[in-house]
């Protein structure tokens, strides 16, 4: 029975957690040139167009979110099947261009080798470090899976999540509190469409046009970029005023009732949260070596099977 019981446990724990142990030096001797050649092309691509760093970030935790870490992210619809790319919350993801960019010069010094797993997880290092956030070594031996489902980006966690909602969606991926705090971060970088923050500025209850916790000067703002008609398909804000910086912003004004989504907002609901919010408005080291550290916890959740030579399609 006991054994029964070990072999169980066994077999929930290796398909749920991490497969096989990831590791800083599994390139070493297979492809030694690939971190090189990978963050070349993300700095070129960032040279050309800025907002590359927070599209690389962003598709990443993605990835991670569905499936783990196998790259099935960035795998095209085929046939019947719909990809998670195009999927409903996809909106704004894109730059999946510099992936292939990094996968072909990688391809060119060691073929079927890396794979596109691992080239995500490392250019979304890349692009917090080129964008002056903290920069990490990252372990390395994702596989890339076979699967991508439109369907299953509903698991990701909504705009509109509240507290609750939050701290199940990542602790079902086996993540903290501490790291939705500083993994929340993330959202330092970037922009953010009028439809995602819609329901704190207009008819946010029956009583009340805009969510009370928000500041009405900051409501405003927003309001003045989105009319409640979204006549303008493609209108909204940057994150925060430095989006191609990677800062603490984000968690100072989070604190002054400037941040553009539910689920940000709801970080200050619990108190644990709310005091690493502080922690980390306070202290962009704090904020950087958090995030390190529920970076690397996120980005080992593994799920695939094989090194795809073209991170689009399946071998
Ligand atoms: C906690 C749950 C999260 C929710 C509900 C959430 C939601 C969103 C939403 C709605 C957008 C804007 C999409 C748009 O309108 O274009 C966005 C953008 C973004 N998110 Fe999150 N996010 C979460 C966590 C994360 C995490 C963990 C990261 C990375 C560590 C991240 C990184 C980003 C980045 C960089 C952008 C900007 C993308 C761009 O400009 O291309 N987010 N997020
Ligand atoms: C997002 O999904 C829509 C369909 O839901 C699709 O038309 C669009 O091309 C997708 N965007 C990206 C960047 O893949
Ligand atoms: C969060 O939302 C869920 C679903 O709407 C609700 O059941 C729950 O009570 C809410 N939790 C908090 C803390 O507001
Ligand atoms: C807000 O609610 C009112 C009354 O239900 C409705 O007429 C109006 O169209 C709504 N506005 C938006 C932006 O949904």
């Amino acid at each position: 029975m006991a054994a029964i019981v070990a072999l169980l446990c066994t077999l929930i724990f290796s398909v749920y957690s991490l497969g096989d142990a990831l590791s800083l030096n599994y390139y070493d001797k297979s492809c030694p040139q690939a971190e090189v050649a990978i963050t070349k092309a993300v700095k070129k691509a960032i040279a050309n167009d800025k907002t590359v760093s927070a599209a690389l970030l962003r598709i990443h935790f993605h990835d991670c979110f569905v499936r783990g870490c196998d790259a099935s992210v960035l795998l095209n619809s085929v046939g019947k099947n719909t990809a998670e790319k195009d999927g409903p919350p996809n909106i704004s993801l894109h730059a999946f261009y510099v992936i292939d960019n990094a996968k072909k010069a990688v391809e060119a010094l060691c073929p079927g080798v890396v794979s596109c797993a691992d080239i995500l997880a490392l250019a979304a290092r890349d692009a917090v470090t080129i964008a002056g956030g903290p920069n990490w070594e990252v372990p390395k031996g994702r596989k890339d899976g076979r699967v991508s489902k439109a369907t299953e980006t509903r698991s990701l966690p909504a705009p509109t999540f509240n507290i609750s909602q939050l701290q199940q969606s990542f602790s079902q991926r086996g993540l903290s509190m501490n790291d939705l705090v500083a993994l929340s971060g993330g959202h330092t970088l970037g922009f953010s469409h009028c439809s995602s923050f819609q329901n704190r500025i207009h008819n946010f209850s029956t009583k009340l046009d805009v969510d009370p916790t928000m500041s009405p000067s900051f409501a405003a703002s927003l309001k003045s970029v989105c009319s409640s008609h979204n006549k303008v398909r493609n209108a909204g804000v940057t994150m925060d005023p430095s989006s191609r910086t990677f800062d603490n912003t984000y968690f100072k004004l989070l604190l002054q009732g400037k941040s553009l989504f539910s689920s940000d907002q709801s970080l200050l609901s619990a108190p644990k949260t709310k005091a690493l919010v502080s922690k980390f408005a306070s202290s962009q080291e704090a904020f950087g070596d958090a995030f390190v550290k529920s970076m690397i916890k996120m980005s080992s959740l593994n799920g695939g099977q094989e090194v795809r030579l073209d991170c689009k399609v399946v071998n």
